[in-house]
């Protein structure tokens, strides 16, 4: 049987216990499995009839981008990442139990790009935008009961270059299949928010729109609608009825207002969630039943104050994210976004900003769950074009239905605070930029009046701000010109501020460049390319290494820290990403400016930002302790939540020293001589952490640590593994770069491989990577069946590693 079947069926029989003999309302049942696919073109693949047992099988969501090739000429250039793109199709045969009265839909996350859809020859429709998500109505192709369906879909991402960045190709997302009665919630057809709220009561507001897809005469026209908040709990703590609603035949919208007592608020440092739960009855028969996340906060923007996360100051303390998950390419994959999110949180991040584009719906949900800000963004070009290819062939065409669609599928996330309709535009310069500010805005305010809105501009002088000049943006946002923050309020009286990007700083984890306090301009204007650099591709993490337009993140942040009327801002970026690999030419091939690595490992920057962003106390030392004799070297160290710090080079004071008001780190100029380098912060006299850096001896061992070893054998979950390479001693070896061999055993796979450094011409999907810098990764992926999983790495010369992991 097939095993959509198998779990439409399950899922009717899991549920039929609360309704009786009657199936649930609403089937919502993932669709991700038992695809084929075939890397070219091939156009009688939407027939039905067409064979595709050649084809290969796989599970979505799938990037056969990353599966590919670094090759200098792929058309989507290095700054797309380097990798192959072209044409794909995918295929799925089906069967489905009787749908007789039902409706049947099949919504997808996103497909980049291009796609087209059909069902049994017949097309359903085509979507350019890569990154939107939207859903065809199968119903009337469908074959009966038990007969074969074909859906096959067609990606298109063959004309480059089309990005500023790494795209990936594919069904690249999440697909489901949901089945709903003729009347039910429409598409993203419920709107909740909390015009009111107070220690003692909000309220919560709900707009459900509903759909009547029914014949005149064969379903109910007068339905009752009822809307239920429960707690985290799952206990019922507000509900409305509305009876008498007639639908017409197009859509129906009724408004509810409803009265949460005590209400819990939802903050990033405590994201409590409420759910909405709407059922559409006629009669006593249940038509639909829908869930809706609820986070009762409030969110202002002040001009002297900043931003205020329920009345209380709140330093927007974010990230700028690009939708890659390294050597997962853009697959979408839960848990490593969530990995991301973690790694972020610990560094004491608030807030996201999704550049440049809409996100997978997952991460919305992990950020409501996690406590995590969303600067939800729209675009990152309008009618004027950034790349030959990108989507400003499609802006005239599609863009209020691509914003409309996002506003409509995102606005119930607490996690989204602010709306950007666009990154760096280039109408931002002529007057088109003004006609269609106002354009934009009045879409989002109309889906959304609650949300302010804003855009990511560069331009700060108001009279040749085309985009400012519109005057309907809620908040002016700015990327990068921190030395000109002091006169935007002069500049701009009145308004609300916020930097949605900073820094730009470029680091490769594990390398410096010595002396630490000369600054790296690279490029040094926009006129004169690169011509200095280091010959292995290299930037030093002593963070002194930027565009002409960016900082040091100290410069940024400090920037940031000095304009109180400033909400905040946003680092570009928190993870490396593929693509956009400046300052350097191929093989370059993806992004210095993380404070984390492509891999998931922070970058010394990473603990300065901990430093400031966090209360816990933080000493960080670096760099590594391998020099040669006699070199003079400069120690570093972020700290926190102490007054000063000592460091001993071998049991030598070599001084101690605080930082002044407007400085993050501290520093040492020591004469190298190999031993250890411990550092000390002292609160008041005491010791509050204590640091050491070993000079490591040859390499000799390989250490494995997996962040989870408890997997659920879901086919889903992921382990990710550390592969360090030590001395004998247990002390990491700087500069091992040896190549290690996987070997998984038990129901795992190797799902990717990295090691972080950006001009790596190595395969994501292999079962080996070379250390860099003394480090790799191994992404582990359970399979459906549980057991043990053992992963095995070995290297030459090097006493090997294991660990297992159980998956069930
Ligand atoms: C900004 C842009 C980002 C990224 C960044 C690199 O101008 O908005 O997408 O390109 O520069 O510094």
């Amino acid at each position: 049987m097939p095993r959509l079947l198998i779990l439409l069926l399950l899922l009717l029989s899991a549920t039929n216990a609360s309704f009786g003999a009657q199936p649930p309302a609403r089937v919502i049942a993932s669709f991700n499995k038992g695809w084929k696919f075939y890397l070219g073109d091939e156009a009688s693949a939407k027939d039905a009839a067409f064979n595709d047992n050649a084809w290969r099988q796989l599970t979505l969501p799938h990037d056969w981008s990353i599966e590919g090739k670094f090759d200098e000429k792929n058309p989507a250039k290095p700054e797309g990442g380097g990798l192959p793109t072209g044409i794909g199709w995918y295929r799925k045969t089906f069967t489905l139990p009787g749908t007789a009265g039902r409706n049947v839909y099949i919504e997808f996350d996103g497909v980049y790009k291009r796609s087209e859809v059909w069902l049994n020859g017949h097309s359903l429709g085509q979507r350019p935008n890569g990154y939107i998500s939207f859903r065809y109505e199968l119903t009337r192709y469908l074959q009966p009961a038990g007969k074969a369906n074909v859906l096959a879909v067609r990606v298109d991402n063959s004309a480059q270059p089309d990005s500023r960045w790494y795209t990936g190709s594919g069904i690249y997302r999440n697909v489901r299949l949901v089945t709903t009665h003729p009347v039910a919630v429409d598409e993203w057809g419920i709107f909740v928010s909390t015009p009111a709220v107070s220690a003692q009561a909000a309220t919560v507001a709900v707009q459900t729109q509903l759909r009547n897809a029914t014949s005149a005469t064969s379903a109910p026209h007068t339905v009752s609608l009822q809307t239920a908040v429960l707690d985290q709990s799952g206990r019922e703590v507000a509900r409305q009825l509305t009876s008498g609603v007639k639908l017409s035949s197009a859509a129906t919208t009724v408004s509810q207002k409803l009265i949460l007592k005590n209400p819990q608020l939802w903050s990033v440092a405590k994201p409590y969630l409420y759910r909405v739960k709407t059922t559409v009855l006629a009669g006593q028969a249940i038509e639909d039943e829908y869930e809706t996340p609820l986070g009762v906060r409030t969110c202002v923007f002040d001009g002297q104050r900043g931003f205020l996360l329920n009345g209380q100051p709140l330093r927007i303390q974010g990230v700028c994210q690009h939708h890659d998950l390294g050597a997962l390419g853009a697959a979408v994959n839960v848990r490593a976004m969530e990995r991301q999110l973690e790694i972020l949180k610990a560094m004491g991040c608030n807030a996201i900003r999704t550049a440049h584009n809409p996100p997978a719906p997952q991460l919305l949900d992990l950020c409501d769950r996690m406590g995590f800000l969303v600067l939800d963004e729209a675009f990152d070009m309008w009618q004027k074009k950034k790349n030959g290819q990108d989507y400003h062939l499609d802006f005239k065409q599609w863009h209020r239905r691509d914003l409309e669609d996002q506003i409509r599928r995102d606005r119930n996330h607490p996690s989204v605070f602010l709306w950007s309709i666009g990154n760096e535009i280039r109408e931002q310069f002529d007057s088109t930029g003004t006609r269609l500010t106002r354009e934009l805005t009045t879409t989002v305010k109309r889906l959304d009046p609650t949300r302010p809105v804003t855009s990511a501009l560069t331009e700060q002088e108001p009279a040749k701000n085309f985009i400012s000049q519109a005057g309907v943006l809620d908040v002016l946002s700015f990327n990068y010109k921190h030395a000109d923050y002091p006169e935007l309020p002069k500049r701009f009286p009145g308004q609300k501020f916020l930097a949605t990007e900073i820094a730009a700083a470029y680091e490769t984890r594990g390398h410096y460049d010595l002396p630490s306090d000369s600054l790296r301009i690279w490029p040094k204007d926009g006129k004169t390319k690169l011509t200095s650099g280091n010959a292995d591709f290299t930037a030093s993490s002593y963070d002194h290494a930027a565009p002409y337009w960016g900082a040091t993140h100290e410069a940024a942040w400090r920037a940031v820290r000095n304009s109180p009327f400033i909400s905040g801002a946003f680092v570009w970026s928190g993870f490396d990403y593929m693509g956009e690999p400046l300052p350097y030419p191929w093989p370059a091939r993806s992004s210095y400016f993380g404070v984390i690595d492509l891999a998931g490992f922070p970058k010394d920057a990473y603990y300065l930002y901990q430093s400031e962003w966090t209360s816990k106390p933080v000493l960080h030392l670096l760099p590594h302790w391998n020099w040669k004799p006699g070199q003079t070297v400069d120690v570093w160290a972020y700290y926190s939540q102490a007054d000063e710090v000592e460091l001993f080079l071998n049991g030598k004071s070599l001084g101690t020293k605080k930082k002044g008001t407007d400085d993050l780190h501290v520093l040492w100029r020591v004469p190298y001589a190999p031993g250890t380098l411990q550092a000390i912060s002292r609160r008041a006299g005491k010791t509050v952490l204590t640091s050491t850096v070993k000079t490591a001896g040859p390499a000799a061992k390989i250490e494995l640590t997996a962040d989870r070893s408890q997997l659920q054998a879901d086919g889903k979950d992921l382990s990710f593994i550390t592969v360090r390479v030590l001395d004998a001693a247990g002390n990491l070896v700087p500069d091992a770069a040896n190549l290690v061999k996987l070997s998984v055993s038990g129901p795992g796979f190797i799902a990717g491989v990295d090691n972080g450094y950006q001009a790596s011409m190595e395969s994501f999907k292999a079962p080996e990577r070379k250390a860099y810098n003394g480090m790799a990764l191994a992404i582990i992926q359970t399979t459906d069946k549980g057991g043990t999983i053992t992963l095995k790495a070995m290297a030459e010369g090097l006493a090997p590693g294991t660990l297992t992991l159980t998956s069930n």
